[in-house]
């Protein structure tokens, strides 16, 4: 294992257009060494033809892409030490998993007994050494997964390009190679970028995280960053949930139904119509001399470990939401007054 450091791949102003449609609009990106970052965004927001510049499928209208020092662009995709893992991964049906794993580097005049210690050993790392004589149809859609990810890392690129790897499996099975994924590239130490559109997936494995909208980068940070510090309202809304309170920017806070609702503003200064943004984990319900804000419970959900309430507010056209540990902290129909730590409360322009 290694540490992350140095900036391996430096992304800088790529922009590709196919026909009217912007799919990257001055990109800049510095992912470092031996990271793990993600790519989040909407369906159609470029992800994918990022992955494709970078492996050297695609030729951006503009600007550069350096690896160290090199100028990765000017290479044809055989000669960039980068691999893309697709976004659908085609396994050769007819071969076992270790031909599956060993075809790449055989093709590339590897000598025999290297071919047969590295499988050996990547087969090992991704969990499939007693499987290594079955065939891809005789596998689980995560063993699958495992393949396809033994037959991208054995060749040992400094870039691995993910697109997607986690799309084909359900629910539990893709919780779990989330871990696996995170592990591995720990392992391994290779630095990942994957692309998701799924956000909690982006946060539960990534360093860091790029979100993307409609070509553009919106913020490159990391999850508990963009979490906490989002800086625009794409991003807010975009990962977790969130209230939000519509007024305008005043000193402190945001003007909302005739009183100053706290918070902070992150970077630039802020003035006219705003959004304050309070996460349901940061509401908390107080007494009435102590309220921001007051209302009625209209509804409450208990998922075991934590539970939601969801309360009326004049003025606020959709229920503010208020999750806590444990059972709810308030019954349908009550009177309730709610409060937050304005240190965690964001004023976003709108
Ligand atoms: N070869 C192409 N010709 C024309 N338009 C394209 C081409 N490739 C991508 N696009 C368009 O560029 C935009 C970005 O596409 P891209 O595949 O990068 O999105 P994405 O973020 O990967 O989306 P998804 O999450 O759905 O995979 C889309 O509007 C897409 O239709
Ligand atoms: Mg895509």
């Amino acid at each position: 294992m290694t540490t992350q450091g140095d900036v391996l791949v430096s992304i800088q102003r790529i922009a590709r257009r196919f026909g009217d449609v912007v799919a990257l609009d001055d990109v800049s990106i510095d992912i470092r060494d031996n990271e793990f970052f993600a790519l989040l965004g909407p369906s159609g927001c470029g992800k994918t033809t990022l992955l494709r510049v970078l492996a050297g499928f695609e030729e951006p209208d503009a600007g550069q892409v350096l690896l160290g020092d090199t100028d990765l662009l000017a290479l044809p995709p055989h000669r960039r030490p980068v691999n893309l893992m697709f976004q659908s991964y085609a396994l050769f049906p007819h071969m076992s998993v270790e031909r599956n794993v060993a075809y790449g580097l055989e093709r590339e005049g590897t000598a025999k007994a290297e071919v047969r210690t590295r499988v050996g050993e990547v087969l090992e790392t991704v969990g499939l050494s007693e499987l290594a004589k079955r065939r891809p149809s005789q596998l689980s859609g995560g063993q699958r997964q495992r393949v396809a990810l033994a037959r991208a890392i054995v060749k040992r690129p400094r870039l691995l390009l993910l697109d997607e790897p986690l799309s084909a499996l359900d629910r539990k099975v893709r919780a779990e190679m989330q871990l696996e994924l995170k592990r591995l590239q720990h392992d391994v130490g290779i630095t990942f970028v994957v692309v998701t559109h799924d956000q909690e997936e982006a946060m539960s494995m990534a360093d860091r995280i790029a979100v993307m909208h409609e070509g553009t980068v919106q913020q490159v940070d990391s999850p508990v960053d963009l979490y906490q510090r989002p800086s625009n309202l794409f991003v807010a809304q975009f990962i977790g949930t969130s209230n939000l309170f519509a007024g305008d920017a005043v000193t402190g806070g945001i003007r909302f139904a005739g009183r100053t609702l706290p918070g902070v503003v992150v970077g630039e200064p802020i003035s006219g119509a705003s959004r304050l943004l309070v996460r349901p984990e940061d509401t908390v319900l107080v007494e009435p001399r102590d309220a921001l804000l007051s209302g009625r419970v209209i509804e409450t959900q208990f998922f075991g470990g934590v539970s939601t309430v969801a309360i009326t507010v004049a003025g606020h056209d959709v229920p503010v939401l208020l999750t806590r540990q444990g059972a709810p902290s308030a019954v349908r129909d009550a009177e309730v007054h709610l409060s937050w730590d304005p240190a965690k409360a964001v004023v976003l322009s709108a």
